[in-house]
């Protein structure tokens, strides 16, 4: 059985910048509440762009720092949970921008989860010789399916994307163990609906819905996971988190790694975070910092990691990764 490895990171965020400053003029907030309670001092909002767009560019970001030409791409996967279309997915968008002709293209919904449940199917197409090279993209504009009257919710997101891409290999590297998990009868802890119900059988006046969550029970779902997924995947891979170089958590909230980090006796600095700058970007949030981790050189070979995802769904998943 072949081993799958990380060959490429991408990313691309809107120009745009929203700070907290700018929000305390539209809703009853103040950049020091949000910094203290989140961590986030600005996100990146489209002006314009859609998902797909973003998710073309980190995807392109990804293919060309790196030499890699759009027909050896095999399979693409696009994590959204705020796409521009129902019809066509985010994935043959990108696949048709890209030119990426040799590739089948499809979308998964696993919210801010999403890039890890994107790398463990595309790891398990990947056992099949004609997978030779995936490219998986967490993309969201999620500025678009937030109520920006909602103070609890609207300086919580930021729109962005980022791409892995993953490559069969003989070598003994690569992502070493990866798993994904669901809990839908906690599932609306988090939700936004699709368009409402109406047709000839239906007459409904429900407006169209947002971002709505139980900011509590996210929160201490988001410790509990980072705690016990890391715990998890050192016991099963005999490993101590001194062979751990970085832990790369989903960033929801600076006070979620902090008693993550606490709760494991491990130094926050064991964790990366970007949060100040981008806020919470969903699916696109693990690539984003693993992206600019190896730009900044972070990460060097046969370095170990481990990426801890959890979001709506609810849903959670973890990859332990030697690069
Ligand atoms: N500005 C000012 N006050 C606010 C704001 C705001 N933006 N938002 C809420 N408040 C108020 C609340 O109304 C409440 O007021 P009240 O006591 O008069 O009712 C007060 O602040 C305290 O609210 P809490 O919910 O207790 O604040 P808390 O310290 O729990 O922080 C937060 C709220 C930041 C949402 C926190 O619960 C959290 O981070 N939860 C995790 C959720 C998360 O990160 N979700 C992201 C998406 S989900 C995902 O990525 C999986």
């Amino acid at each position: 059985m072949k081993n799958v490895k990380i060959i490429a990171t991408g990313q691309y965020t809107p120009d745009n910048i929203v700070t907290n400053f700018d929000l305390e003029k539209i809703v009853e907030t103040s950049d020091e509440w949000i910094e203290s309670r989140t961590g986030i001092s600005k996100r990146r909002i489209s002006d314009g762009e859609d998902t797909s767009q973003l998710a073309f560019k980190a995807g392109k970001n990804a293919l060309d720092k790196n030499s890699i030409l759009p027909e050896d791409i095999d399979l693409i996967i696009v994590a959204t949970c705020s796409p521009d279309y129902h019809v066509p997915s985010t994935a043959c968008v990108v696949q048709g921008l890209l030119g990426a002709h040799n590739a089948v293209a499809f979308d998964i919904t696993a919210a801010c989860s999403g890039l890890i449940y994107g790398m463990k199917i595309a790891k398990q197409f990947m056992m099949e010789e004609r997978y030779k090279k995936a490219l998986v993209i967490g993309s969201e504009v999620l500025s678009r399916i937030i109520d920006w009257k909602d103070r609890n919710t609207c300086v919580l997101f930021g729109d962005g994307a980022s791409a892995v891409v993953l490559e069969q290999t003989d070598e003994n590297i690569g992502i070493k163990d990866i798993d994904i998990y669901s809990d839908g009868a906690a599932g609306m802890a988090l939700t936004c609906k699709t368009r409402p119900l109406r047709n000839l059988c239906v007459e409904s006046d429900e407006e169209l819905d947002h971002i709505q969550m139980s900011g509590s029970d996210i929160f201490r779902f988001g410790v509990k996971v980072i705690a016990k997924n890391v715990k998890d995947v050192l016991e099963r891979n005999n490993l101590t988190i001194n062979d751990i170089k970085y832990i790369v958590p989903h960033q929801a909230n600076t006070r979620i790694i902090e008693t993550a980090a606490r709760k494991l006796k491990v130094s926050s600095d064991k964790f990366y975070t970007n949060l100040s700058e981008y806020g919470n970007t969903s699916a696109a949030s693990i690539g984003i910092a693993l992206n600019e981790m190896m730009e900044k050189n972070l990460i060097q070979r046969g370095d170990k990691f481990i990426m801890v995802g959890f979001g709506g769904g609810l849903s959670w998943g973890y990859a332990l990764v030697e690069y």
